[in-house]
């Protein structure tokens, strides 16, 4: 199957594709999403295929409206709402309970429960305005790797498997959106992202952050979260705060094999770097570091003599919080020690 690259003028045909039970890759503000009707289950199952996605992880399913998420949710609760109205369009899915009937198994892994998403992206509004249905949407990476953040990281993993993607350009944010599950009375984040727990809990006060690492025996709440996700080819490296940079040089310098380094820009600029660190600037900030972090991973795949990755850490709180959580999930837990 060739897959086509549809430009923002031509929304009218991907959204036939979509209703024809195709798969169309959409953009977001966080990352590329692999979108197909959430209604026809075969295009559903079409999805976990092209991804390589274990059948029990749910999909996110993309609404351009709350009427759309009134006809699949058994209720909307009252803090749901005030959710929806203070961050829709926007990087929050709330996990709501399920109508019984409406969605198939595939879309939720056999759970009780869905999750919402109202991106904030007009052209993607568009797509499921004109579809007709709501779109469901994991990120459009094969299973395991760095989501797509251009649609040019899209093309790499899924070109031959999917009829099109819609090319928005680069996303603004580049890490997936909060998820909130809003099922039970407690809520709880399962998956931190752009919408913070301070800004939820200025909504609708004390929430829980539940995103821990799940042991082997354990069932995490979100199930995705219990599988290898965001790992290039090399090993990554997180380099702590207050970890001197002269040191992960000079280690860099000993290794008989080219190292990625990603650092802020004032990093990069200040040490002097040997011929093998191949650098990959993380720009100003949190906000510029969440941004990149997929694509410099993705980078360094294409380059295979670089067999490892340093990576700056940031502060756990607000962005920083999401953009660590996907840190250590690509590099399995592993930080940067002098050896
Ligand atoms: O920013 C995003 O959320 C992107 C864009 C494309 O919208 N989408 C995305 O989808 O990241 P995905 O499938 O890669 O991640 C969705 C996460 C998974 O960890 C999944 O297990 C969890 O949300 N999830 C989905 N439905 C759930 C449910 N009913 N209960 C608990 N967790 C759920
Ligand atoms: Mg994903």
């Amino acid at each position: 199957m060739d897959t086509r690259i549809f430009h923002l003028d031509e929304i009218n045909q991907a959204a036939k594709a979509i209703q024809e039970g195709k798969l169309v890759a959409f953009p977001t503000e966080t990352v590329y999403g692999l979108g197909a009707d959430a209604t026809n289950e075969k295009a559903v199952k079409n999805v976990y295929l092209a991804k390589g996605r274990p059948s029990d992880n749910p999909l996110i399913v993309h609404v351009a409206s709350v009427e759309m998420v009134e006809k699949y949710a058994s209720e909307i609760p009252e803090n749901a709402r005030k959710l929806m109205t203070k961050f829709w369009p926007g990087s929050l899915t709330i996990i709501l309970n399920i109508k019984k009937g409406v969605l198939s198994k595939t879309v939720t892994g056999g759970l009780s429960t869905v999750a919402f998403r109202f991106p904030d992206c007009q052209p993607t509004l568009d797509l499921i305005k004109k579809a007709g249905v709501p779109i469901v949407g994991p990120s459009a990476n094969t299973s395991g790797k760095p989501s797509p953040t251009t649609a040019q990281h899209v093309y790499h993993d899924l070109h031959g498997k999917i009829a099109g993607i819609i090319d928005n350009g680069p996303t603004r944010v580049g890490v997936e959106s909060t998820v909130l599950d809003m099922s039970t009375n407690q809520p709880v984040i399962l998956r931190p992202g752009a919408v913070t727990k301070h800004q939820i809990e200025d909504v609708i006060g004390s929430i829980d952050l539940n995103h821990h690492h799940v042991g082997k025996n354990e069932t995490p709440k979100a199930p995705g979260m219990k599988y290898k996700h965001y790992a290039p080819n090399a090993q990554v490296y997180i380099v702590d705060e207050g970890t001197d940079w002269k040191q992960v040089v000079d280690w860099i310098k000993q290794q008989p094999f080219d190292v990625g380094m990603m650092a802020e820009e004032k990093i990069l600029q200040q040490e002097s770097l040997p011929m093998n660190a191949i650098q990959f600037s993380l720009g100003k900030n949190v906000a510029d570091a969440s941004a990149r972090l997929f694509d410099g991973l993705r980078q360094f795949d294409d380059q295979p003599n670089v067999k490892a990755i340093v990576t700056q850490a940031f502060p756990i709180k607000d962005l920083g919080r999401a953009y660590m959580n996907r840190l250590n999930k690509s590099a399995g837990g592993e930080h940067f020690a002098i050896k």
